[in-house]
C-alpha cells in the first residue's frame, strides 16, 4: 500500500502551507566556492527533520539561510513569508539557529546577558526577559552559571549556552548545527530529551547517526550542495548502499 499513500502524501504537501519551504536555492562563497546547486526541501509545522551528509555536504551553508546570514538564490519562505530585507526581523524571530561554533553565538561579557540578548532585541520587558532567561537556562541544565563569562567554559557548556540563547527567543523553528558534538554523554542524553520534549518544528544537522536513528522520523541526506534522499528515518538508514555512497555509516557497521 505504499504508492496509494504516497500519492495522498504527496497531493497534501503540494497543498498545505509548509512552515518551511527552500526552493532552488543556489549559493557560492564569494571566494567562488560553489555549495548549494538546487535545494529543495519542505517541512511542515511539528516535523523533527535530521540532516545528514558528508563533511563539506553544505549543510551548514544551507541552515545560515534560513535566517538570512546567507542569501542565495532561490526561494526560501519561513511561514510563508518570503526571506528578505523586509522580513528579516520576523524571520528571525521565528527561527532560532544554533551555530556549529558556538563561539560565533556568544559574545557577551556574561552567560545572563548572552542569552537576554534576543528577548531584548524582541521588545520585552525586563521581567519577561528575566523569566525567558531564566526558563532557557533551567532547560539546558545551566541555571548556575548566569553570572560566568561565556568564553571561560568548556565547549559543551558554551554549546548548552548557545543552545539557550535560541530557546530564549521560543522560536517556530529550530535550526541546530551539530547539537550533540563535543557534548558529554550525559550531556548528550541531557540534549536528546530536551530535544525529544520541545514541540518545535526542528531541522537537525548532525553527524550524530545514532541520535537521528532514536529521536528523527524523517532524514535528509545532502551530498555536494544537493538534497540525494528525503525519506523515513528507519528506510534511509537500512540502505547501506545509500549511506555508504554519501559517506554515511551506523556507529555499529563496521
Ligand atoms: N566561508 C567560506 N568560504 C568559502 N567556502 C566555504 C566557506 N564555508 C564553507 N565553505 C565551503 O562550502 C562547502 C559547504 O560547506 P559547509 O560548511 O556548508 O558543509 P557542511 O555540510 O556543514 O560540513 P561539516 O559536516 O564539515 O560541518 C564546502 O565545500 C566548504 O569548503
Ligand atoms: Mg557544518
Amino acid at each position: 500500500m505504499l504508492l496509494p499513500d504516497l500519492a495522498v502524501d504527496a497531493s497534501l504537501s503540494a497543498h498545505a502551507a509548509p512552515l518551511l519551504l527552500i526552493d532552488d536555492l543556489h549559493f557560492a562563497y564569494p571566494d567562488g566556492r560553489v555549495a548549494l546547486r538546487g535545494v529543495r526541501l519542505r517541512i511542515a509545522r511539528g516535523e523533527k527533520v535530521a540532516l545528514v551528509g558528508p563533511n563539506g555536504a553544505g549543510k551548514s551553508t544551507l541552515l545560515l539561510h534560513l535566517n538570512g546570514i546567507l542569501r542565495g538564490k532561490g526561494r526560501i519562505e519561513v511561514a510563508g513569508m518570503s526571506v528578505n530585507d523586509h522580513t528579516l526581523p520576523q524571520v528571525r524571530a521565528r527561527v532560532g539557529l544554533v551555530f556549529q561554533h558556538p563561539d560565533d553565538q556568544l559574545f557577551s561579557p556574561t552567560v545572563f546577558e548572552d542569552v537576554a540578548f534576543g528577548p531584548l532585541h524582541m521588545g520585552l520587558a525586563a521581567d519577561e526577559v528575566r523569566a525567558r532567561v531564566e526558563r532557557a537556562l533551567a532547560m539546558v541544565g545551566m541555571s548556575a552559571y548566569q553570572e560566568r563569562h561565556p568564553y571561560h567554559l568548556s565547549t559543551g557548556e558554551k554549546k548548552r549556552i548557545a543552545i539557550a540563547t535560541v530557546l530564549a527567543m521560543e522560536p517556530d523553528i529550530l535550526a541546530f548545527d551539530e547539537p550533540s558534538a563535543g557534548l558529554d554523554p550525559r550531556a548528550r542524553r541531557g540534549l536528546i530529551e530536551l530535544l525529544r520534549g520541545l514541540p518545535l518544528t526542528m531541522l537537525v544537522s548532525t553527524h550524530d547517526m545514532a541520535m537521528v536513528q532514536e529521536l528523527f522520523d524523517r532524514m535528509v541526506i545532502m551530498d555536494e550542495g544537493r538534497v540525494v534522499a528525503d525519506g523515513c528515518v528507519t528506510a534511509l538508514l537500512a540502505d547501506r548502499a545509500l549511506l555508504e555512497a554519501h559517506g554515511l555509516e551506523m556507529p555499529w557497521n563496521k
